[in-house]
């Protein structure tokens, strides 16, 4: 029997166009040590303030979700690379963060394991062939004569690492190349030019991804890992960090 039942997913995003000078400082005081120093790796502060406000974005919207303070939530890093919540005790939650210079994007779901990614769109020449080792777009470049070929490649760049973030694999040279499929309701699926690894074939046929709104200047792309055998909503609540949460609030 299929069970129908709500998939909530909770996506934040948030400019550092729009975070004013002051509040630097409070995102800042959010972050861990690691964090602040991974921070000041960076050498432009675009890329360092996209890091900063990622992460105290993360906190912030996690703390609301879990109803804990943002500085008490303690993240480590699994094998790949996926961010693990570890401290303090807290119930099962999917959650995954992208930053890019214009725009950072956040979501998080206590249903389904998700991932997400943002790019700040025109910053990177318009190469489908970085594209090509990773995913096939060339049906839809061809076919598709609704989105402009720019639409077309950030909407195939994000949806291929919103999808190895869900996985949890990140991106390798070592998959075989997949290629997004349209279903019934415009989401695309996930099918594989070659053999796979039956983990990930496996998670490849419960994916879903679809384009969310992004910051200003960004695509974003969600993809989530859909129970088998149930037959689900998709329920995407949409946040802005100003409007949800005052920075000052935390000291
Ligand atoms: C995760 C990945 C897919 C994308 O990273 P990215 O686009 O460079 O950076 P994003 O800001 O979107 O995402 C980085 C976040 O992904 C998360 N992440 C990293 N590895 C992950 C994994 N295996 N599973 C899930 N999430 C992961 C981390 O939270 C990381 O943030 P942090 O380092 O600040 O903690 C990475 O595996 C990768 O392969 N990057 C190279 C991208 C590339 O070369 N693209 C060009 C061809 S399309």
């Amino acid at each position: 029997m299929r069970v129908k039942r709500r998939c909530h997913i909770q996506i934040w995003r948030a400019s550092p166009s729009d975070v004013e000078p002051a509040q630097w400082r409070d995102l800042t005081n959010l972050l861990d040590l690691t964090e602040r120093s991974q921070a000041f790796k960076f050498r432009q502060a675009a890329d360092r303030n996209a890091y900063v406000l990622a992460h105290g974005l993360r906190r912030l919207a996690l703390a609301v979700m879990l109803d804990v303070a943002p500085t008490a939530l303690v993240f480590t890093y699994d094998e790949n690379g996926k961010p693990q919540l570890i401290a303090p005790k807290h119930p099962p939650i999917h959650f995954s963060h992208s930053h890019t210079r214009r725009g950072v994007v956040f979501a998080a779901s206590a249903d389904v394991p998700v991932g997400v990614d943002a790019e700040s769109v025109g910053t990177e020449p318009l190469d489908f062939a970085l594209l090509s080792p990773f995913v096939d777009c060339s049906a839809s470049v061809l076919a598709n004569k609704k989105h402009s070929p720019t639409t077309t490649f950030y909407r195939h760049w994000t949806a291929l690492e919103a999808f190895f973030k869900a996985v949890g694999s990140g991106l390798s040279s070592a998959h075989p190349r997949l290629r997004f499929v349209p279903d019934p309701q415009g989401h695309w699926k996930v099918e594989f030019d070659a053999h796979q690894t039956p983990d990930i074939t496996a998670l490849a046929s419960r994916a879903v991804v679809m384009p969310i709104t992004s910051p200003i200047g960004c695509m974003a792309s969600l993809a989530i890992l859909e129970p088998l055998g149930e037959d689900i909503t998709l329920v995407v609540h949409e946040k802005e960090l100003s409007a949800n949460v005052e920075l000052n609030f935390y000291p």
